[in-house]
């Protein structure tokens, strides 16, 4: 990305498809008319406009008088303080009792030709007996369970079945190991586990149970484990506290009252990656947040009630709680569960998938685009694609290389290419073209979603930059409905790392640069974290992990590009001097710390590269200079700067030696 001359992207027109097959956008049909939503969305009258938003979107059970208070300093943001509003009602009854027949869920599984439509009505069934199962265990408002599950239907009938009672969600990614599913049961503290036997992805067998049995061991707090049977093979029990989701849900009624409830309820904790080592819990209230779910889905993705919506990332990220289940189901329309990878049986597993659900939306990650690009044009180009309107993509900055493919070989040139930029802190879209009214250029996020201002701050000085032609880190200015509220249990952190750094602001934690038209471009992290195929890792908790193993003295980790993942994983260790080292045996070290990463966090954090050294660049005081490492991994071990702090300036040329040696 660093090598984009950004003034010299030429903007890309709007899609014939885009106009013609749908009528005029809802935002209206050009640039002239963003600005004017836009404006009015941030201006004097913008509490005025946010409730219609809300009254028009949402129903409330009880209205609202104020539309929000609070501010970032004072850590005291509330969005609709008065008003009741249950997330589930809003997801699935109103649809449910309008057209019970409507398609809720397109279940893709993982072998191709298995799949199943749920309608409304069939969800709202599934959900009222799974909130009433947890009912019958004492779960209910303000308490918090724990969701680790494969990516089934079932598994969003769980978030909705908690919204339902008011219970909050944490959904766990099933490609975390034991040791994080276990951190964060016992960090939110909840006594119910929902699962299921095993998963299935790419034609393997994941051993759900057996790694949520394994993590149990260290939860003295759970009390009950609902297990969803979904292959049928033999798992491990523990009587008494594991349960049978279908034997459970035939004890209760088939209905359950949705729970009233405060729009600054919980609704989800999801724990994402910080600067630090311990992953935090970031909390969603529940007005706000499926305003900004509804609303997004509505704009940026311009859906009409007959879509069907396709999502292709894990319900374990944001992306899988907003664009999956959320957003959609807010909306009315059908949405996409996917439970293979998009390489099997075969690499056209995801364009299949689009033709045979007539799939009018399309969104995934760049790594996922680079990696299909990659493995050629072939297995796309036999696909027919015409049902769709809109690809977008989110999650890492995207090359214009893989935007260009996108637009070319799936969208045909006649769908809109949308690059969405969000954080799990912001819940919902807040940087993003308009189909249809904004023009867009590959590889900016373009402009800021409705009711939202940002500014690029010169990050020594805190100052605003003006004008065209700048780049700093990117903030934002006044809160919005999604914005989250807290950290979990943690309220010193969530202003430590967000509100504190820069006081009046919101701290993204991304530089970005702002072109000659005015248009965003995201460049990355500022901030310990990298991206790996969309997913967040910190540089802290992989060298947390690596310390773990008895012989590694220190480890330091940095992300390097990597072209098909974005950033990857490069990790320094140096041993201890009583470990007993076989240096010819260097490979066997390394497989043994890249399994020590997968058991403490999991398979998607494996590193790239391990190189076992002996010594770290570091400071006279200590710290170690994990600027040098990139440098050198970068290929601009001749560029290294002012090296006059270095403690032991020896320690470069074994850095560059070591890395030479390996790549
Ligand atoms: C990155 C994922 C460039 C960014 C939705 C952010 C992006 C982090 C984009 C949040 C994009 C997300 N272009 N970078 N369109 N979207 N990012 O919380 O660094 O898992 O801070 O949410 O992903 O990751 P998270």
């Amino acid at each position: 990305m660093s090598n984009v001359d950004y003034d010299a992207v030429a903007l890309h027109p709007v899609p014939p498809r885009m106009i013609n097959g749908t009528e005029v956008p809802f935002i209206g049909p050009n640039l002239e008319a963003y600005q004017k939503a836009h404006a009015e969305s941030v201006g004097e009258n913008a509490d005025k406009w946010w409730a219609k938003m809300a009254r028009e979107t949402l129903h409330w059970d009880r209205p609202f008088q104020t539309v929000r208070t609070g501010s970032f300093e004072n850590g005291d943001i509330a969005w609709f303080p008065e008003g009741y509003v249950n997330a589930c009602y809003n997801c699935v009854d109103r649809w449910a009792f309008q057209d019970p027949n409507k398609t809720a869920i397109i279940y893709e599984a993982d072998e191709p030709g298995q799949h199943k439509n749920i309608s409304y009505g069939e969800l709202l069934r599934e959900v009222s007996r799974l909130a009433n199962v947890l009912k019958s265990h004492g779960i209910g408002k303000g308490d918090t369970v724990t969701v680790y599950m494969p990516m089934t239907w079932q598994a969003v009938a769980a978030f909705l079945a908690c919204a339902r009672i008011g219970a909050l969600h944490s959904v766990v990614f099933a490609g975390f190991s034991s040791e994080s599913l276990a951190d964060r049961i016992n960090d939110c503290k909840s006594r119910v586990v929902l699962t299921a036997d095993e998963g299935r992805r790419g034609g393997k067998i994941i051993n759900i149970k057996a790694l949520a049995d394994k993590a149990l061991e260290k939860c003295p707090n759970v009390e009950a484990v609902i297990v969803l049977q979904h292959t049928g093979n033999p798992v491990g029990w523990v009587e008494g506290r594991d349960k049978w989701w279908h034997e459970e849900s035939a004890k209760v009624p088939n209905y359950c009252p949705p729970a009233l409830l405060n729009s600054e309820d919980g609704l989800f904790i999801l724990y994402t990656s910080g600067s630090t080592g311990k992953p935090k819990g970031i909390m969603h209230t529940i007005g706000g947040y499926l305003l900004g779910a509804a609303m997004t889905i509505k704009y940026v993705f311009e859906v009409h009630p007959d879509d069907k919506f396709g999502c292709m990332a894990d319900l374990g990220w944001i992306t899988g709680h907003t664009y999956l289940v959320y957003g959609p189901l807010a909306n009315g329309v059908a949405t996409l569960v996917f439970e293979s990878t998009p390489v099997y049986p075969t690499p056209a597993r995801f364009w299949e998938t689009i033709d045979t659900h007539k799939l009018t939306h399309f969104y995934t990650a760049p790594t996922a685009v680079r990696l299909l690009r990659r493995l050629g044009e072939q297995h796309v180009a036999k696909a027919d694609l015409s049902s769709l309107r809109i690809i977008a993509s989110v999650g890492e900055p995207i090359n214009p290389e893989a935007w260009h493919w996108l637009n070319d070989h799936v969208g045909r040139k006649q769908a809109a290419i949308v690059d969405t930029f969000f954080q799990t802190e912001t819940g919902s879209i807040v940087l993003s073209p308009i189909p249809g009214a904004i023009e867009t250029k590959p590889g900016s996020a373009t402009v800021p979603f409705l009711g939202m201002t940002y500014a690029l701050l010169d990050p020594t000085t805190g100052k605003e930059l003006e004008g065209p032609g700048v780049e700093g880190v990117l903030v934002f200015k006044n809160t919005w409905p999604s914005i989250a509220r807290s950290v979990w249990k943690d309220h010193n952190r969530w202003l430590d790392v967000y509100m504190r750094p820069y006081p009046g602001y919101f701290f993204t934690g991304d530089g970005a640069v702002r072109d000659k038209d005015g248009y965003i471009w995201i460049k990355g992290r500022v901030d310990d974290v990298i991206n790996v195929s969309g997913h967040r890792l910190s540089t802290a908790e992989i060298e947390s992990a690596l310390i773990l193993y008895p012989g590694v003295a220190e480890a330091a980790v940095i992300g390097a590009n990597d072209e098909l993942t974005g950033q990857a994983v490069h990790a320094f260790v140096t041993l201890k001097a009583e470990f007993n080292y076989d240096p010819t045996n260097e490979s066997g070290l390394i497989k043994e710390l890249v399994l020590q990463v997968r058991k403490v966090i999991g398979p998607f954090a494996t590193p790239k590269k391990i190189y076992i050294v002996s010594d770290l660049p570091k400071t006279r005081s200590g710290k170690i200079m994990r600027r040098i490492m990139r440098k050198v991994i970068a290929g601009e071990g001749d560029q290294l700067g002012d090296l006059s702090t270095l403690a032991e300036p020896g320690v470069v040329s074994v850095i560059k030696d070591k890395v030479a040696a390996m790549s």
